[in-house]
């Protein structure tokens, strides 16, 4: 039986209040748009949140992605190392430098880059210019050994933290563990301007370089030129760099989410410590590890299709008739035409990824979710699967 759409639980809902559309008014009063001291003061709050000593505000996760990695120096005819289970975001700004992904297939467990396999790499293909590990839905990556396998061969780490706030390794937010972190604050995440992202680093070297190319390669920025006693049309550019500055609008939004922000993970946390409660008796799932420290951005359940008579399209399919909106994260980016075709990737080249794919169903967990509809959820994955039990 479906139900009608007023009573579709939808996979995601931004919690936006009554905070965030003062913010938003304030800016829209003050009379400037674009990147000024709503932009600056979120990159204050949040390189103290996370504890490090530069934040840089920009566009899109893509984009900070983008000026990371640059400043880190890749280039033409490097190599990147990252997961192929990942959005194709991950990848694509290793091609926009001209550089090339070397994918590592990622472990059963967790779902994340498998170490053993970033060593190989590195011994394997030369011109290795970066390693970018990502934290699959806020779940850490193995940083420790990470780190210590960058550091033998002396390649920088650039943490793909997209969907990693706030999270931690061992204690260590994440996205401060490597030479420089990525944040998005894209309207999924578990912060969101809207369209955003953060990058952070130590490095002040590497923050000058990633700020100067926020902004087309000019030595001063916005704010600055409108501001300080030198004249406003006086600046230099020193590269040609990009337009990846975030709008004050959404660093207005951005700083009162991150207010917001330990709620909402406590909120995530007890979603997933429901699902588990509901969900673990039943033997066709596969329930993401426990993982104290993680982000709880996505829930991804594994399907064990062995003992079911459907696979997972039919159960997402029927899941949608009962009201329950799901995702499905990653599609590998090995079986994406791009890549597959100019790498000349095969599906097996990636066993794990593939077989996460095959049977992976994300399931909503965002705090807008009331108790009732968390437990609806539960009881709907149960009907499905419980109805199609193989014989
Ligand atoms: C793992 C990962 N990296 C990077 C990005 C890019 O983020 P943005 O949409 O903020 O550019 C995403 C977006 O969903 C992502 O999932």
């Amino acid at each position: 039986m479906s139900r009608n759409t007023e009573d579709r639980i939808p996979f995601h809902r931004p919690s936006l209040g009554s905070e965030e559309e003062a913010a938003v008014l304030r800016v829209l009063r003050s009379g400037w748009l674009t990147t000024a001291g709503e932009a600056r003061a979120f990159e204050a709050e949040f390189a103290a949140a996370v504890g490090s000593a530069y934040a840089i505000s920009v566009n899109s996760a893509t984009s900070g992605l983008h000026l990371a990695l640059e400043a880190a120096g890749v280039g033409n005819g490097g190599r990147v190392v990252t997961t192929p289970y990942t959005f194709t975001a991950s990848a694509e700004v290793i091609r926009y430098l001209g550089a090339d992904p070397v994918f590592v297939d990622i472990r059963g467990d967790d779902l994340n880059i498998d170490p053993d396999g970033i060593e190989q790499a590195l011994a394997r293909a030369g011109n290795i210019q970066a390693i970018m590990p990502v934290h699959l839905g806020g779940h850490p990556c193995e940083m420790d050994r990470i780190l210590s396998i960058a550091n033998d061969y002396s390649v920088p780490v650039v943490e793909d933290a997209a969907h990693a706030f706030p999270g931690s390794f061992r204690g260590k937010p994440l996205g401060t563990i490597g030479d420089s972190g990525v944040f998005s604050f894209y309207a999924t995440k578990t912060m969101t301007t809207g369209e955003g992202g953060m990058v952070v680093t130590d490095d002040p070297d590497r923050a000058r370089r990633m700020s100067t190319m926020r902004l087309h390669g000019i030595d001063r920025e916005v704010w600055d030129r409108y501001t300080s006693d030198r004249a406003s049309w006086e600046y230099e550019v020193v590269e040609a760099g990009f337009k990846y500055n975030m709008p004050d609008i959404l660093a207005a939004i951005g700083r009162e989410q991150l207010r917001k922000s330990r709620r909402f993970l406590e909120a995530r946390r007890r979603i997933a410590e429901t699902y588990r409660t509901l969900l673990e008796d039943r033997d066709y799932l596969e329930l993401p590890p426990d993982s104290p420290e993680s982000s709880c951005h996505l829930y991804v359940v594994r399907l064990r299709l062995e003992r079911l008579s459907i696979d997972r399209r039919a159960f997402v399919d029927r899941l949608a008739a009962l009201g329950i909106g799901t995702s499905v994260h990653y599609i590998p980016l090995h079986l994406m035409p791009y890549y597959r075709d100019r790498y000349d990737l095969k599906p097996h080249d990636f066993p794990v990824s593939l077989d996460a794919y095959s049977r992976s169903i994300s399931l909503p967990i965002y705090p807008e979710l009331s108790d009732g509809q968390i437990a609806r959820i539960a009881e709907s994955v149960r009907r499905v699967g419980d109805g199609a039990l193989g014989s």
